[in-house]
């Protein structure tokens, strides 16, 4: 297919930006992907139907806490009442403990804003 050269350019000036941000969203997936797999994979399946040590964490952005069927959640989480919303999700990752006392899951301390943001951007991927 022949295209004259202007309204190409005119096209790819106005794409711009999209591909851009794709591509930043991209990266931050995949750091989000290495940071999941160095502090979470342990313990955590992105299997939908299958829990490990913790509950599956497909789909757990905007998922009601203690929500997974067939895992045995804590009394503090079953009755916490929360939504892990990006920002609860940030102050889990941040300080779990705070969060939610008396929670079962090991204390992990990611404080830095940007790894959240990785490792939410990445979660918010799977679904
Ligand atoms: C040592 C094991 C372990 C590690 C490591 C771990 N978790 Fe967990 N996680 C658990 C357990 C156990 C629970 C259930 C807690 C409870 O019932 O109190 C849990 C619960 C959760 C929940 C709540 C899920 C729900 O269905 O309500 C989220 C979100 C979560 N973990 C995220 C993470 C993230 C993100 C990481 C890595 C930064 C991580 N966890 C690392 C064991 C772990």
């Amino acid at each position: 297919m022949k295209m004259r050269l202007s309204p190409l350019l005119a096209l790819a000036t106005a794409l711009t930006a999209a591909p851009v941000a794709l591509a930043v969203e991209g990266g931050m997936q995949e750091a989000g992907r290495q940071l999941f797999s160095h502090h979470c994979t342990a313990c955590h399946s992105l299997d939908s139907s299958e829990n490990a040590f913790g509950p599956s964490l497909f789909g757990v952005v905007d998922r009601p806490a203690a929500s997974v069927p067939r895992f045995a959640y804590s009394k503090a989480m079953e009755t916490s009442g929360i939504t892990w919303s990006e920002d609860n999700l940030r102050k889990w990752i941040a300080d779990n403990e705070a969060l939610v006392p008396g929670t079962r899951m090991r204390h992990v301390a990611i404080s830095d804003p940007a790894e959240q943001d990785y490792l939410i951007s990445f979660l918010r991927s799977l679904k």
